[in-house]
């Protein structure tokens, strides 16, 4: 699959690897993502915190063909973030960024909120480091005039769940920001997309409470995904039936939308 295009024809230099970084590559979304971008004329930064997974990954994207550098530091220090991705832009700026790690959290019980400690550590790498990223990155992107910056928000996004109030905000917030970006961005030739998953199997959709349709795999997701972000599409939502329905619970009467979610089943929690 082609997937954006770092090629330049008028020098004699050879064509420099398109160099693709992604967060939460030792998740289903992201390993899935990475496993799309693994070419021989890609360059991979992969992120994630688990060692074994990480590396096991690197090895199957070298084998595709893709040279790979790894990290692990911890994105929600925002010293360490900055450090890291200056010294990745001394080294070569990355055409693709795709913000992808993510983490969710649930009330307990009906009668109790989602735990704060895991409510400030999801806002933290939901919505502050996707946005902490994009500070570091974009001059120097705007300095090259390209790049790509994608945030991964999700259908959760257009109207919260009382499942996952907190979940909610961070990808409402994350799905803004990257609207307003991109129109910010466009004149200085960088793209912005926002990308919005329905449920895509994972560790993470497997721990939520309510019912699932629809449900993809993360290499379908994966690919879509990324034919969105080569023909630089300010959204990616699916699956379609989710995405129309969800989007419609953000435009009708919010009355009528708090009902609905009712009735589907959307208000359990399963903690009782
Ligand atoms: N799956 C879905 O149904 C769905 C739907 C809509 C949107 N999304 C979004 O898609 C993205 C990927 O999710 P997924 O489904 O692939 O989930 P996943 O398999 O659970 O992967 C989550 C990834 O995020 C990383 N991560 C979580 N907290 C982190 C932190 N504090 N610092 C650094 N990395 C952290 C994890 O790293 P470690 O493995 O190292 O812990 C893992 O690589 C998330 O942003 C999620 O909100 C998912």
């Amino acid at each position: 699959m082609s997937v954006g295009n770092t090629t330049s024809e008028h020098t004699n230099h050879p064509p420099r690897p398109r160099c693709v970084l992604i967060t939460g590559a030792t998740g289903a979304i992201g390993g899935a993502l990475a496993r799309v971008y693994a070419t021989p004329e890609t360059h991979l930064v992969l992120h994630g915190r688990q060692q074994q997974a990480l590396l096991a990954l690197a090895e199957e994207c070298r084998a595709a063909g893709a040279s790979v550098t790894l990290s692990s530091i911890k994105l929600t220090d925002d010293a360490e973030l900055k450090q890291w991705l200056t010294t990745l832009c001394t080294e070569h700026i990355p055409d693709i960024v795709i913000a992808n790690a993510g983490k969710n959290t649930h009330p307990q019980a009906d009668s109790m909120l989602e735990p704060w400690n895991e409510v400030e550590a999801l806002l933290d790498i939901n919505l502050k480091t996707p946005i902490a990223m994009a500070q570091h990155l974009v001059p120097a992107m705007q300095a090259r005039g390209s790049g790509q910056l994608v945030f991964i928000s999700s259908l959760a996004g257009w109207y919260g769940l009382p499942t996952a109030p907190s979940y909610s905000a961070s990808k409402a917030g994350i799905k803004a920001y990257g609207e307003g970006l991109r129109g910010l961005l466009a004149p200085h030739g960088i793209g912005v997309t926002v990308v919005m998953p329905g449920y895509v199997t994972s560790p993470m959709c497997n721990a939520m409470p309510g019912p699932k349709p629809w449900e993809w795999s993360p290499e379908r997701a994966a690919r879509v995904i990324a034919r969105g972000i080569s023909a630089n599409r300010a959204r990616v939502s699916f699956p379609f039936p989710l995405n129309f329905g969800t989007w419609w619970l953000a435009v009708l009467p919010a009355g009528v939308s708090q009902w609905l979610v009712k009735r589907l089943g959307f208000n359990h929690t399963g903690g009782e």
